[in-house]
C-alpha cells in the first residue's frame, strides 16, 4: 500500500512511524512532511489546505490511503473531496469536523444529546455578549466559535476582562473571523484529561490515556501552548473512571453522530474535566492530540493501518486494539521565546547521539544547507518507552541534554504535575 499523510508535526511524523511498521504498507509520502518523516518516507512540497493539489497528487501518484493529520484540511472538507473521487481516507468528513470547527455547533450538539458539558451561551454581537455576561459568574470562559490555533479560549477573571476580550474578538477581529461569533461558558473545576477515541461512527474504541502539559513553564504557569510534553499512562486518571466515561459521553458521542446523520469516520479527542468522578467535555477534536499521540502509538501493540483501514471502511468492530502495558513520556524541546515570538534557523545538534532506545519525533525543524534547523515553536518531541514514569524521565532528560540547538528550552516536571 502506498500512504499518504497529511501534515508536517510531531504528531503526523509519529503517525508516518507507526504506519512505516506496518508490513502493508510499502511507501510512505508526505505533505509537506519533515525532516524525521523524510528518513523513511518521501515529502512533497505543497501546502495543507490546498485540497485540489492534494486530490492531484493522490490521483497521479495512485495513493492507496491518506491520512489527514491537522483540523484545518478536515474543516475544509479534504475527506469528502478525496472519497468522493473514489479514495480512501482516514478522518471525518466536513460536516462531522464542525465539532471542532465551530464551538457552538459542537455545544449544541451535545445539549441536544445530553453530553455534560458546562453551561454555556451562544452570542453573535458585542451587545448580545454584553447582556449575556449577566447570566455568568466569574471567572467566565470566552470562546471564539471558530478556529483560532489555540487562541481562541480566555479565561476571564473579572467583568472588565471578559469586556476587554468580548471587544478585542468581536469588534477588533483579533482572531480573523473566528471571534464574530462567541461562546460564553461556565467556568469548571476539576482536574483537566484528554481521552482518544478510533471510531467509525458505529463503534468507538478508547485509547490509552494521556496527561498533557499546556503551559509553558513548570509548575504549570505561564501561558497556554500546543503541549509541552505528555506521559501515558496519565498517572492523575481517577480509577473507576472508563465505565462512566462511556456511559455519559462515548456512548451519547456515538447516539448523537447516527441521529444527526454525521459522517464520523476517523480519531476524536475529548477533552474533559472530572470532578468528584464525573466527567464534563470541554471541547471536541476531530484530530489526534499533539503531543498527546506521540506517547500513545508507542504504546500501541496493534498494527496502526489495520485500525486507520477499519475507521475507514466501517468495520472497526472487526479489529482488535491491543496496547503495551507500559510508560511512555513525550518531552516537548521548544524554541526559546514560544509560544510567543521565537527565532528560527537555529542548526540542531545532537540527534544522532542520543541512546539507542530514544525516539524522536520533529515537530518543527527543516532541512538548510544539508543540516536539520529549527523552523517552528515546537521543535523536537524526545520520546522513551520504560516500565515505569521514572525511568522514562530519567530516558528523556538524559536525551535532552545531548541534542542542543540556539535558544533550546523545555520543562523539567513532564509527568510530575
Ligand atoms: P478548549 O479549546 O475548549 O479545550 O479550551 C482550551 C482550554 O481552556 C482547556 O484545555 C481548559 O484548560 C480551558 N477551558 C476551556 N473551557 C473551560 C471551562 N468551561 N472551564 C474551565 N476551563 C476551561
Ligand atoms: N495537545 C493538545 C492538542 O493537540 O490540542
Amino acid at each position: 500500500m502506498k500512504v499518504l499523510v497529511i501534515g508536517s508535526g510531531g504528531r503526523e511524523h509519529a503517525i508516518a512511524y507507526a504506519l512505516n511498521k506496518s508490513s502493508k504498507v510499502d511507501e510512505i509520502h508526505a505533505i509537506p512532511g519533515n525532516p524525521g518523516i523524510a528518513e523513511f518516507g518521501t515529502c512533497h512540497l505543497g501546502s495543507v489546505e490546498d485540497l485540489d493539489g492534494i486530490l492531484r497528487f493522490v490521483e497521479e501518484n495512485h495513493i492507496d490511503f491518506t491520512v489527514i493529520g491537522p483540523e484545518v484540511p478536515l474543516c475544509m472538507g479534504l475527506a469528502d473531496l478525496l472519497e468522493e473521487h473514489g479514495h480512501k481516507v482516514f478522518g471525518p468528513r466536513k460536516f462531522a469536523a464542525t465539532l471542532e470547527g465551530s464551538k457552538a455547533f459542537s455545544k449544541d450538539f451535545m445539549a441536544r444529546h445530553h453530553i455534560p458539558t458546562a453551561a454555556y451561551k451562544e452570542v453573535n454581537s458585542y451587545q448580545e455578549a454584553i447582556d449575556a455576561l449577566k447570566g455568568f459568574d466569574y471567572p467566565v470562559v470566552v470562546k471564539a466559535d471558530g478556529l483560532a490555533a489555540g487562541k481562541g479560549v480566555v479565561i476571564c477573571e473579572d467583568e472588565q476582562m471578559a469586556k476587554d476580550t468580548l471587544k478585542e474578538m468581536m469588534i477588533e477581529g483579533s482572531l480573523d473571523g473566528a471571534g464574530s461569533k462567541v461562546v460564553l461558558e461556565e467556568f469548571l473545576t476539576g482536574f483537566e484529561c484528554s481521552l482518544l477515541c478510533f471510531t467509525d461512527g458505529k463503534t468507538i474504541v478508547p485509547m490509552v490515556s494521556a496527561k498533557d502539559h499546556k503551559q509553558v513553564y513548570d509548575g504549570n504557569k505561564g501561558p497556554n501552548t500546543g503541549g509541552m510534553g505528555t506521559v501515558s499512562p496519565n498517572p492523575f486518571m481517577p480509577s473507576g473512571m472508563d465505565e462512566v466515561m462511556k456511559k455519559d459521553i462515548l456512548d451519547p458521542f456515538i447516539a448523537g453522530l447516527k441521529a444527526d446523520g454525521m459522517d464520523y469516520r476517523g480519531v476524536v479527542f475529548i477533552g474533559l474535566m472530572i470532578e468528584n468522578n464525573k466527567a464534563k467535555v470541554l471541547e471536541f477534536n476531530v484530530r489526534f492530540g499533539d503531543p498527546e499521540i506521540q506517547s500513545i502509538l508507542l504504546r500501541l501493540d496493534s498494527d496502526l493501518f489495520d485500525i486507520m483501514y477499519a475507521v475507514s471502511t466501517s468495520t472497526l468492530d472487526q479489529v482488535e486494539v491491543k496496547w503495551k502495558d507500559e510508560h511512555v513520556a513525550c518531552l516537548v524541546l521548544a524554541s526559546g521565546g514560544y509560544p510567543g515570538s521565537y527565532e528560527k534557523g537555529k542548526v540542531i545538534t545532537g540527534l544522532k547521539d542520543v541512546d539507542e532506545d530514544i525516539v524522536i519525533f520533529h515537530a518543527g525543524t527543516a532541512f538548510k544547507d544539508d543540516q536539520v534547523v529549527t523552523s517552528g515553536g515546537r521543535v523536537l518531541n524526545i520520546c522513551a518507552l520504560g516500565s515505569s514514569l521514572e525511568e522514562t524521565r530519567e530516558k528523556v532528560y538524559k536525551a535532552a541534554d545531548v541534542i542542543d540547538f540556539d535558544g533550546k528550552y523545555y520543562r523539567k516536571d513532564i509527568g510530575l504535575m
